[in-house]
């Protein structure tokens, strides 16, 4: 298309977006619910009507969250931005803040909370493992920090940090606050924010509970939310200033920025599509499911990078065979197929597949599709793998 300009309006035909299997890092597939939900008419962001919808979204994120937390909010704009909302204001000037090397978005921690006026120290694993609760308690001891962030759910190697109350408990001890990144587990992967004691988590909507992306999850204590009212100086982002956001999420329901009205009522109807199948069901979903995709990926001769004991259902990481690209296996799926999957981020790229299993995207019928696909175009791209035993080790492992 060439350049329009000002006196040319571009040529543009009506939006008819291609029928994709989302089974990548996300956005995932959404409900047709939630699309019905977010072409419902717009009320205003003060209508009494939406006051109640506001206080349904809170209740069931609650809910889903597993949290009594009264600070329990849909944050404006994506994952990054509930995850800005928690750095930007726990974190202040020359606070020490502990974040984690062992991936993609321990890395955006990192920046956001320098950015936030941290002193950034480590602790360290390789990508591709969690973290060792041994090695975050003398990280914790060593540098005292005010803050320690982890990733629950790491979407760029597909591990599961395990034991999440032994790195809790050994935080408070320490006298730390607790920030966890649930983006990849919230709705998908066990996490129980009140039972684990996490001071501070955030989520996006876009991964495992199928919602596109807009509103972000997040859930605060009592004691995370004294701190921040407890700040020497404002936090240094107006938007994400929890402070402020009070006076429309908390009791007052005053006007602070305009909601995004679609986005909050695609959340709401996601979060009631999670309390219909209950919580516990959903994360054996992802389990059962997610569990055959990788009993045939492995039947099909593939590897995971994670081990079993770190799996994460919903973001299977799997190794590329030896001579394949990539890249090529990706398009295929793509352009034959429909289906997105990704590629690995960083020294992972070429690497690894990315392969979600995430909220409505997660189902038999998908993986089985993927499983074909896949092993086809692994095929076409000249590896050995043996689909049809790979399909049937994911079937008997559906049951
Ligand atoms: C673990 C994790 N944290 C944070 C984010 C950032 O979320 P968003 O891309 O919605 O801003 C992502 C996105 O993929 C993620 O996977």
């Amino acid at each position: 298309m060439r350049p329009s300009g000002m006196n040319h309006p571009p040529e543009t035909c009506s939006l008819n977006p291609p029928d994709r299997l989302l089974m990548g890092p996300g956005p995932s597939d959404v409900h047709p619910r939630v699309l019905q939900a977010m072409s419902t008419p717009l009320v205003g962001h003060l209508d009494p009507v939406f006051l109640t919808i506001m206080t349904e979204v809170q209740d069931l994120l609650r809910y889903t969250f597993r949290t009594e937390n009264r600070w329990t909010i849909p944050v404006s704009g994506t994952g990054s931005a509930a995850m800005e909302a928690a750095f930007a204001n726990l974190v202040e000037p020359g606070d020490t803040v502990l974040v984690p090397t062992n991936g993609y978005f321990g890395a955006r921690m990192e920046s956001m909370a320098r950015r936030a006026g941290g002193e950034i120290v480590h602790v360290h694993a390789p990508w591709g493992r969690p973290l060792d609760p041994d090695d975050v308690r003398a990280a914790l001891a060593s540098h005292r920090p005010a803050v320690f962030g982890f990733v629950h759910a790491e979407t760029s190697t597909g591990v599961l940090q395990p034991d999440v109350p032994a790195l809790t408990a050994a935080a408070h001890e320490a006298g730390a606050m607790v920030i966890a990144d649930t983006v990849t587990s919230l709705g998908g992967v066990e996490l129980r924010v009140d039972e684990w004691n996490i001071d501070v988590a955030y989520s996006g909507g876009q991964k495992c509970l199928s919602c596109p992306p807009g509103a972000s999850p997040l859930t605060l204590t009592d004691s995370a939310f004294d701190r921040i009212r407890a700040r020497r100086e404002p936090a240094r982002s107006w938007y994400l200033d929890i402070g402020l956001l009070e006076s429309y999420w908390g009791d007052e329901r005053s006007y602070h920025h305009t909601a995004p009205i679609s986005n909050i009522y695609a959340l709401r109807e996601a979060l009631r599509l999670v309390a219909e199948e209950g919580i516990e069901q959903r994360w054996a979903r992802h389990l059962k499911v997610a569990g055959a995709l990788i009993a045939g990926l492995q039947e099909m001769g593939l590897e995971m990078l994670a081990e079993d004991a770190w799996w994460l259902p919903s973001l299977n990481a799997v190794l590329v065979p030896e001579g394949v690209d990539a890249k090529s296996v990706i398009r295929r799926l793509l352009a034959d197929h429909g289906i997105e999957i990704a590629g690995g981020l960083g020294d992972l790229a070429g690497k690894i597949f990315r392969i979600g299993c995430m909220g409505h995207a997660c189902q038999p019928r998908n993986i089985l599709m993927l499983l074909t696909a896949l092993g086809h175009a692994l095929q076409q791209e000249g590896a050995r793998v043996d689909v049809s035993t790979g399909l049937a080790a994911a079937a008997e492992a559906l049951g």
